[in-house]
């Protein structure tokens, strides 16, 4: 089956589809052994030989690997049994994909999906928990105190979390709102609305902005796109 050359290659993780038709434009493509800059061309994948800087370009293994924009009012589950909006309703893809952890369904940002069960397994694994980044503006003006007791940790529950990157982006004295940039890695359910529970702050909306370095703020919410090989690599290499 045809399919247009920037998908094709976003598909086989050499980046998103977007940065692929740069890379065609700027003549780092080739189909068999020409170099194409035009945007529309559609190959065949199991005829055509496709070449990005001078490499033959191969399928992941059928591995692929999303991330999405979650907006929210969706669920982080496959099927939900309320009928629900789950994520998957965004993703319209063939593969089998699943939810590379979970977001509430009040929190949007970034979520990974993909078929790829052994990433999944070494992603979620405590041991290799990366980093995650969140916006969350809260009721009331923070004050440094409150910051500190989030970046040492504090109890949610029977646990003490540990220390997070916090940092204040703005307050907002009229409106009585403070928003934060909180960054953890761990991933206990419901961490950042518990922790901020646990200085007595109200949180109006939370979103995640970051997993690792991969960041949302070029994908509209809705929107997906594929993780280039070299953010799979970031993300796997993590430690
Ligand atoms: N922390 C939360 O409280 N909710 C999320 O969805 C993610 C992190």
């Amino acid at each position: 089956m045809e399919e247009r050359l920037q998908k094709y290659l976003a598909n086989c993780g050499i980046a998103s589809r977007r940065k692929c038709e740069e890379y065609i434009l700027e003549g780092k493509v080739k189909v068999n052994g020409n170099i194409i800059r035009e945007l529309g061309t559609k190959i065949n994948p199991q005829k055509d030989t496709v070449e990005y800087e001078n490499k033959k370009v191969i399928p992941n293994n059928n591995n692929i690997y999303i991330l999405l924009n979650k907006p929210i009012g969706y669920v982080t589950t496959v099927e939900d049994q309320f009928g629900r909006d789950t994520v998957l309703n965004l993703v319209k893809v063939k593969e089998r994909i699943v939810p590379v952890g979970r977001l509430d369904m009040y929190t949007s940002g970034a979520l990974i999906l993909t078929n790829d069960g052994d990433f999944v397994y070494k992603i979620t694994h405590p041991k290799h928990e990366i980093n995650k980044t969140y916006t969350v503006t809260v009721k009331g003006i923070i004050n440094n105190d409150e910051i500190e007791r989030l970046r040492k940790g504090v109890k949610i529950e029977d646990y003490i979390t540990k220390p997070a990157k916090v940092k204040i982006l703005k307050t907002d004295i009229e409106k009585d709102i403070s928003r934060l940039e909180i960054t953890i890695h761990e991933g206990k359910n419901r961490q950042v609305r518990k922790m901020c529970e646990a200085i007595e702050k109200k949180v109006l909306a939370l979103h995640r902005s970051k997993i690792g370095e991969i960041g949302v703020k070029d994908l509209e919410l809705g929107k997906w796109r594929y993780l280039s090989s070299k953010e799979i690599k970031s993300l796997i290499n993590n430690n």
